[in-house]
């Protein structure tokens, strides 16, 4: 349209640029010809934390935060979570439509003769502390498997690609568990092929002896879980996958950087965080005390509030009620009633509702692991597994993007000006420096 467009008028010099507004976004770049001068650089844009620039575009993940819809592929996640499987949603993630039977079988196949990893790897995590973090395991093992693929490097190959994508949703709940296992002293237990993705986990986490039997609800409530944190697109771990992806290394290493960034509290340690939150509020009488605190600043509420949901996270209304269907095989986790009076008090309170804090996916999803017999620092691992196919997901889509170049944000300088080199036994100290003013 004509009037697609944006007109800025620069007060500098009294300039007036027309600017393309395309899909609702201006290009930054376009900016740059707004100058005072000849050899100015031009204006640029400035966003800490990328809270209003999109770095990409993207036709995976589809949130609408203000209204709750959070979407893969044109697919509302109630429905992906009520019908699906696990790996049917990665397919769906990777490949962008949900696969025919005979598409299924084939992947389902590829990743299940993938799932064991060489030798060395073993070797590799036994020489990790006794009582090493396991996604400090998970991160370094995970940087450590391109050592063992190095045809990985090939990224613009979509054959290579493709295998590394099998290879990667295949490994990660093997070394997922085994960092578990070796947390425990427990020895290894390799994946069994006739099992399901996610009853396989649960083996290699829990058996002991020949046989082990999950639940099959508890398999049912896992695969739920694992779909609802498949993907949620540009995030601070998909931007780290996209960001050190943009330097075409490969995806092993960038899955390694990307798990690094989830294992930050403020993103998937928060529910390690809830956790201990929960732990040490102890007891549903305590709670107005500490949401008191909360409201002072002392410090926030864990698994409340999120940069893009400004209304309730459609995962956590879904875990919900995973957690009642765990609880049934598992017993009530006495935490979920110190969880539930702090969610109700703080979605009454004007605090929370004029910030729109509301629970995020985090809030509910550390309660059930624990129930499961999970230690909490197990609990961003279990949020790595499935989130391997989005970060791929999100590493295919860049890497085929003729419009993504190496990453690199502009800055804006606030340094010293030039100034000379000083010989040391004439430099000032800091404190001399501020003595002398
Ligand atoms: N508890 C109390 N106050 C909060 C919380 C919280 N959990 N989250 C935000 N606020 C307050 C902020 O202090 C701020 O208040 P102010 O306007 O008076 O200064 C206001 O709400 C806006 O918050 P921001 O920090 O600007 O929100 P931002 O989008 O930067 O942060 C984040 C989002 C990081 C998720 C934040 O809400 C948070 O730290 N939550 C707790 C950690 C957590 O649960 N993380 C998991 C996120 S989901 C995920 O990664 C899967």
């Amino acid at each position: 349209m004509a009037n697609d467009t944006l007109t800025v008028t620069d007060n500098r010099t009294g300039k007036s640029y027309e600017l393309p507004i395309e899909d609702g976004a201006i290009r930054a770049p376009d900016l740059r010809q707004i100058k005072t001068s000849d050899d100015d650089f031009g204006l640029m844009s400035y966003d800490p934390a990328f809270l209003n620039t999109a770095s990409c575009r993207s036709a995976i993940t589809y949130i609408d935060g203000d209204k709750g819809i959070l979407r893969y592929r044109g697919y509302p996640i109630e429905q992906l979570a009520e019908h699906g499987t696990y790996l049917e949603t990665a397919y769906l993630l990777v490949h962008g439509e949900l696969p025919t039977a005979a598409e299924l079988e084939v992947w389902t196949h590829e990743i299940t003769f993938h799932t064991l990893v060489h030798e060395n790897v073993k070797s590799l995590m036994e020489g990790f502390r006794y009582d090493a973090h396991p996604m400090g395991m998970l991160v370094s093992v995970l940087g450590a498997l391109s050592t063992f693929y190095p045809e990985a490097s090939q990224v613009d190959n979509p054959d290579v690609r493709l295998a590394q994508v099998y290879r990667l949703i295949a490994k990660v709940p093997t070394i997922a568990a085994w960092s578990y296992r070796h947390s425990r002293g427990l020895p290894y237990v390799y994946p069994d092929n006739d099992l399901g993705f996610t009853a396989d986990f649960l083996a290699m986490m829990f058996r002991i002896g020949a046989r082990y039997e999950p639940d099959p609800a508890i398999v049912r409530a896992l695969e739920v879980l694992f779909i609802l944190h498949a993907d949620h697109e540009q995030n601070c771990s998909a931007n780290a996958m996209r960001s050190i992806g943009s330097s075409r290394v490969d995806p092993y290493s960038a899955l390694a950087g990307a798990a690094a960034a989830l294992y930050g509290p403020l993103h998937g340690g928060a529910n390690e965080e809830v956790l201990k939150m929960l732990a040490e509020i102890g007891d549903v009488k305590e709670v107005p005390a500490y949401v008191e605190r909360v409201k002072a600043g002392e410090f926030k509420l864990m698994g409340f509030g999120h940069r893009v949901y400004k209304n309730y996270d459609p995962r956590a209304k879904i875990i919900k009620q995973v957690a009642d269907e765990v609880f049934q095989v598992t017993g009530r986790n006495p935490l979920l009633d110190v969880a539930l009076e702090l969610e109700k008090i703080a979605l009454e309170d004007e605090y929370f509702v004029s910030r729109k804090l509301y629970p995020n996916v985090d809030f509910y999803s550390g309660i059930i692991y624990q129930a499961l017999g999970l230690p909490v620092a197990m609990f961003p691992v279990m949020f790595a597994i499935p989130r391997t196919a989005g970060w791929l997901a999100q590493w295919l889509e860049l890497v085929e993007d003729p419009e993504q170049k190496i990453a690199r944000p502009r800055q804006l300088y606030t340094g010293a000006g030039e100034r000379d080199y000083m010989p040391i036994t004439r430099r000032e100290t800091v404190a001399d420096l501020v003595g002398a003013v």
